[in-house]
């Protein structure tokens, strides 16, 4: 049984067979190849993207989509997650979709062997369709200068706390680019890999600007108390980015103006929504993966 903890679970070869389908998909709608198929979404967490976008992939291809809002669940009643897990699996589905807010719980229930898991975004751990389909972007964007091993890329913003930028730093990493961690001291992590705190720094350097926004849900106090003040150093506006040609990503949910200025969200360098687009066509392809093994 196939579980997705994070992209480390996909070789190298089931990535390029992942994004083959993806590419194929995203170019002529496909057949309904999971109609007999029926996932359970469980999101502990909000989400407007990945969840719809999961659903959005799940009836593209044909499988039907439960979801359990555990807000509304017996968990509220006291039931274990474990417990809840377990007798939705009893209904037979063909996998979990799961969002939750500590960074082992997908695994933990994956080592049930009870359904493929599917983690949709744990703690600051990994959110692994992310971190894919913003490779798939960015290998879309570089397509024609050879892929993206040894491009340039800054992620920006509140990287200690953010699970996409966990998780794109090893797939990033692992494909061969160049990241440079850009954030003030309380949102630097741990890193072997160049950091700064000033922005100004990279901008002649690097290709490719991920923004990720303040993961306020995750700090156990409040950090900053101006976030006027941290956009004045950290958000990507026209003036930061003059005439240089950076394209411009982000995860969402963004906070305007203060990641990302309202003009470079309509700007022809923001990729924001072409990762929306594509994260559709990706999920499709894991699901076809992880479903029927192909
Ligand atoms: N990128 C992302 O995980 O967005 P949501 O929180 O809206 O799912």
């Amino acid at each position: 049984m196939q579980h997705l903890i994070d992209t480390n679970d996909f070789s190298d070869r089931d990535i390029a067979a992942i994004f083959a389908d993806a590419r194929r998909f995203k170019a002529k709608r496909p057949p309904r190849l999971l109609k007999d198929k029926l996932l359970i979404t469980l999101f502990f967490e909000a989400s407007t993207r990945t969840r719809s976008s999961f659903e959005v992939a799940a009836k593209r291809l044909g499988a039907a989509v439960v979801h359990l809002d555990p807000s509304r669940s017996s968990t509220k009643k006291g039931e274990s997650l474990e417990d809840t897990f377990a007798n939705l699996c009893a209904m037979e589905p063909d996998g979990v979709i799961i969002r939750h807010s500590e960074n082992t719980t997908p695994s933990l229930l994956a080592e049930m062997e009870m359904t493929p898991v599917i983690n949709a975004g744990a703690g600051n751990y990994a959110h692994p369709t992310q971190a894919l389909l913003d490779l798939f972007t960015l290998e879309e964007y570089f397509a024609d200068e050879g892929g993206v091993a040894g491009k340039k890329i800054a992620i920006v913003g509140d990287i200690a706390n953010s699970r996409v930028a966990a998780s794109d730093i090893r797939l990033l990493r692992r494909m061969g680019m160049e990241i440079t961690l850009v954030a003030p001291e309380p949102f630097m992590p741990e890193t072997d890999l160049p950091r700064t705190e000033r922005i100004e720094e990279v901008l002649d350097k690097v290709e490719v600007i991920m923004s990720l926004r303040a993961q306020l849900e995750r700090h156990a106090k409040p950090i900053f108390e101006d976030y006027a003040e941290y956009a004045r150093h950290y958000c990507i506006t026209e003036d930061l980015l003059a005439d240089r040609s950076i394209m411009i990503m982000h995860p969402g949910p963004v906070m305007r103006n203060i990641d990302i200025s309202d003009a470079i969200l309509d700007d022809p360098r923001s990729l924001v929504l072409d990762q929306v687009t594509n994260g559709v066509y990706v999920r499709m392809a894991i699901l076809k993966h992880l479903l029927l093994d192909t």
